[in-house]
């Protein structure tokens, strides 16, 4: 399984904030944006990574990330020159995803909480278990307008429909920036059609796995908190989320440096090497402490 993060678009909801920096750069309270779905993917165990970006962001976030051997994974970058839609990600994507399976999660996309909705999805999709070739998650939320929407039969779990940022909801169930694909997805984003607002749009991608029954929608418990950053009081309700979280547990959320430790994709020496190469202050002091 390989992972894409897309941290393209202008962030015009959050200027003047992004008019010199990527909304995917700005923090959410001591990290930033980008750590969060980045720290998901490898929570999973995806060590395989191709970030993609603008053209003015794109240098910004490989002088934050690098090659990622310092999370221990694997990083690469692509530039998206125009905001052609989520879907042209797999066309940008091609030759790094190949044969594999993807997941592509939004570079603004936050969960906290128990993962195991994403790490059995992963796992299913890898051992083949099921029929389905791609899949979604349904969040619950108040108002799902502002959302792609699944509508889905309840007993059987089947997906009845998919729409994009619906005037009138079919169903309370939010899809989160969150999608694992087949790699088939690559021939099928080249061949899809723009939409009326010129882009090729995801929903009209997870359409065409519906349409040939073969879409898997997971439900996401209502202990998992899924944020999306795109306003100024979003930002402000995830930094807060974190923060309390953090400071009542003493632990980080969405640490990649010990992420990669505890997960082992980091020896214990090469750990303590970028450790030890760490600006001083809380983030070191924190990641010293983790090593014990
Ligand atoms: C995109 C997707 C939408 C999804 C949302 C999640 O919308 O098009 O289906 O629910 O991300 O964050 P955007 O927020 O880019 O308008």
């Amino acid at each position: 399984m390989k992972g894409i993060i897309l941290a393209g678009g202008a962030g015009t909801r959050l200027y003047p904030m992004t008019q010199i920096i990527s909304k995917q750069l700005l923090p959410i309270y001591d990290k930033p944006m980008i750590y969060y779905p980045l720290s998901l993917l490898m929570l999973a165990g995806i060590q395989e990574v191709l970030i993609i970006s603008t053209e003015r962001d794109t240098p910004h976030i490989m002088n934050l990330l690098g090659d990622g051997s310092d999370f221990g994974i694997n990083l690469t970058y692509k530039v998206q020159s125009h905001p052609n839609g989520l879907a042209e990600a797999f066309v940008l994507g091609e030759h790094f995803i190949g044969n594999d399976d993807v997941t592509l999660v939004l570079g603004d996309n936050l969960f906290y909480g128990d993962i195991t909705f994403f790490k059995e999805a992963v796992a299913s999709q890898i051992a083949k278990k099921d029929q389905f070739k791609a899949r979604i998650f349904g969040y619950y939320v108040e108002d799902a307008r502002r959302y792609g929407v699944v509508e889905f039969d309840k007993s059987t779990g089947k997906v009845l429909s998919i729409e994009e940022k619906p005037l009138e909801p079919k169903s309370n169930f939010a899809i989160p920036g969150l999608y694992v694909f087949d790699s088939r997805c690559v021939q099928r984003a080249k061949t899809q059609r723009p939409s009326k607002r010129g882009e090729l749009e995801i929903t009209d991608l997870i359409q065409t796995y519906l349409d040939d029954n073969e879409l898997g929608v997971g439900v996401i418990g209502r202990g998992v908190s899924w944020l999306d950053t795109g306003t100024p009081d979003s930002l402000l309700e995830a930094a807060q989320l974190i923060a309390t979280t953090q400071k009542r547990q003493g632990l980080m959320i969405g640490c990649l440096h010990e992420i990669g430790y505890r997960k082992g994709f980091l020896d214990p020496v090469a750990f303590s090497k970028v450790v030890a190469g760490l600006p001083s202050g809380p983030y070191r002091t924190y990641l010293e402490k983790t090593k014990d």
